[in-house]
């Protein structure tokens, strides 16, 4: 068997089009423009990619991009003072600080002083709270777009057995809380669980999120299964060649070996076009849904948990 290839690059389009759709509905309708801020601290190149990817989907959705770049050392103050405006101003819906922060931040601190009702991540402490007792929260971007693919392609997900590898509070955690909501039978593997292979070979639905290159083995699939890769690693590829400065070409790999697990799973997201390009999508749809609730309307539909 041949896993059908879960094709987030095209789910993630359609999706930004769904808010783009939204956005124009709340203009003409509603007179309102959906605002996200976005704060970068410091010159990390990785952070700077995604802010600037951030921005320009913002701004393609039909919403206002506000960036807001500080010195990396910038005192903690300055930026919960930043935050504090941010949280006032009635122009942003979403605030997203780019994490890592510089050490000499207290990153819990900062997320935590962000209006709950703004924290387009999902990752203030009330938002995680909300998500586990099932309220209504701001679901954090990567698992809210793992959750959108597996109910595009399962319909429901009901009486499932899923397996979550990895019990991040960014992608694990939310992940196992969102499958349950949607009465997955879930468990929470990590890197203490013993008998790893068996565990993930119960699975209807495996999501793996590790951060281990191709740590995942075909072998460890249960056939038909559906396999969601959340990993991003990236590795030397001595196949590819060399680079001009001599060094070893590289190339993105997952934390599912994609070439033997795709004999045996029903449906698997490719590394990269799976599930990255949802992560931004989501990022869209979550500054949507915190402008219509602000502003006491209904849920835009098909954008939120
Ligand atoms: N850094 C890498 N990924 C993320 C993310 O999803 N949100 C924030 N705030 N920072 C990140």
């Amino acid at each position: 068997m041949t896993a059908q290839i879960i094709d987030g690059k095209g789910f993630a389009a359609e999706v930004r089009q769904k808010v783009a759709g939204h956005v124009t509905r709340l203009r003409e309708e509603h007179g309102l423009t959906p605002g996200l801020a976005v704060v970068l601290v410091g010159e990390d190149p990785a952070s700077q990619v995604y802010v600037r990817a951030k921005g320009k989907a913002t701004v393609e959705a039909g919403m206002e991009s506000f960036e807001h770049r500080l010195d990396a050392d910038t005192p903690e103050a300055d930026l919960l003072a930043l935050v504090e405006k941010l949280n006032k101003d009635p122009a942003v819906h979403g605030i997203l600080v780019q994490l890592p922060l510089p050490e000499h931040i207290d990153s819990d601190l900062v997320i935590n002083a962000i209006d709950p009702d703004k924290d387009v991540d999902g990752f203030h402490i009330l938002n995680v709270g909300r998500l586990g007792t099932g309220q209504k929260s701001m679901v954090p971007c990567t698992p809210l777009g793992c959750l959108m693919m597996l109910r595009h392609h399962h319909g429901t997900l009901s009486g499932k057995e899923a397996v979550v590898i990895g019990r991040s509070n960014i992608v694990g955690k939310p992940m196992a809380h969102l499958l349950l909501g949607d009465s997955c039978t879930v468990t929470i593997a990590h890197s203490r669980t013993q008998d790893l292979p068996g565990v993930v070979r119960r699975a209807d639905i495996v999501v793996a999120a590790v951060g281990r290159p191709g740590m995942v083995q075909g072998d460890w699939i249960k056939p038909g299964a559906t396999v969601i890769d959340v990993g991003i690693n990236r590795i030397e590829a001595p196949e590819r060649g060399t680079n001009e400065d001599g060094s070893v070409k590289t190339r993105l790999v997952g934390d599912v070996d994609f070439d033997s697990a795709k004999d045996v799973a029903g449906a698997i997201t490719p590394v990269p076009g799976g599930v990255g390009p949802m992560t931004i999508a989501c990022l869209l749809a979550n500054t949507v849904t915190a402008c219509a609730r602000a502003n006491r309307l209904p849920e835009p539909e098909g954008l939120t948990a």
